[in-house]
């Protein structure tokens, strides 16, 4: 390539980041001009063919399309199976203060699901049955009474309630309460590792990439306490064989839990109400003051 056009493309980067040098937002500013870099610097590298970079336009209207405002929001599935919805959170949760690891909030959350009694089942769907239990706690071990943990998990067939239309509202899903020593407690099934939707342009990415679509086994948190910073986090099945290639990024090593074998005799069967054996999983949260 000749100079000129060299320094033509060049000129031209500069030209539109100058253009907006008068943003009156300072930080709109920074990112308007560092998109422009940053998108100029990557088609220099690879150099599209026009017909890639129509294939591209493409592929993020079809993105778009694939979007609704309850259960279908394929870009944040392109974020997650690009890594870049893990940096934001790992930028946004970089101080090592003892609190409970974050990860993906994921597409599947719904809000104002049923507030559940403490112990309370909310599988109404077959599965192995689980006691999941534990505490709510500041970071310096005072326990949180009336902490909110809004919890969500698929189906044995791999889907969530309100995904899958079939499931009874509210399936494997619920608000709990902590009590007055911070614990909390939930009757369900044991979590199965799942596909991500690969019915669109993010499935077709995936495919042409070689890539798995699944995620481990899981039980996602989102759990609030007056006076401290909303924790968005999930707990995996140590044994899932997924954990080493989570298709979003979002496995952690302290958010792993064992789901121990308990026979229909054991004491929690009783206080719980399992009436044959049972899995518990036992975790206690940590949050960081707000
Ligand atoms: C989920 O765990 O629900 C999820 C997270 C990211 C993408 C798709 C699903
Ligand atoms: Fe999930």
């Amino acid at each position: 390539m000749s100079t000129d056009s060299k320094e033509a493309e060049q000129a031209l980067t500069e030209q539109v980041v100058a253009s907006f040098a008068g943003t009156p937002d300072e930080r709109l500013r920074t990112l308007m001009q560092s998109l422009v870099r940053h998108m100029h610097a990557f088609v220099r590298e690879v150099e599209p063919t026009e017909a890639e970079w129509m294939s591209a336009i493409r592929f993020l209207t079809d993105t778009g399309k694939m979007c609704d405002d309850l259960v279908r929001q394929e870009f944040i599935l392109l974020s997650d199976t690009l890594g870049v919805s893990m940096l934001v959170d790992a930028i946004n949760h970089r101080l090592a203060t003892g609190a409970t690891d974050t990860t993906v909030f994921g597409p599947f959350y719904i809000r104002g699901m049923p507030e559940r009694a403490y112990g309370e089942n909310i599988a109404f769907t077959p599965g192995t049955p689980a006691l999941v239990h534990g505490r709510v706690l500041s970071t310096d071990g005072e326990p949180l009474a009336n902490a909110v943990l809004d919890v969500w998990q698929t189906a044995e067939n791999g889907m969530y309630s309100g995904q899958d239309t079939e499931q009874p509202h509210g399936n494997l899903r619920g608000r709990f309460r902590t009590d007055a020593e911070g614990r909390y407690a939930i009757s369900t099934i044991v979590p199965v590792s799942y596909p991500i939707p690969t019915d669109g342009p993010v499935g077709r990415m995936l495919e042409a990439t070689g890539r798995h679509p699944w995620r481990p086994a899981h039980l996602h948190f989102m759990i609030d306490a007056p006076g401290h910073r909303t924790l968005v986090t999930h707990v995996f099945d140590r044994e899932d064989p997924y954990l080493g290639s989570d298709a979003v990024f979002g496995v952690k090593p302290s958010l792993m839990v064992d789901y121990r074998e308990c026979p229909a005799d054991h004491e929690l069967a009783r206080r719980f109400g399992f009436d044959g054996p049972f899995r518990e999983a036992r975790y206690d949260f940590i949050l960081d003051r707000s």
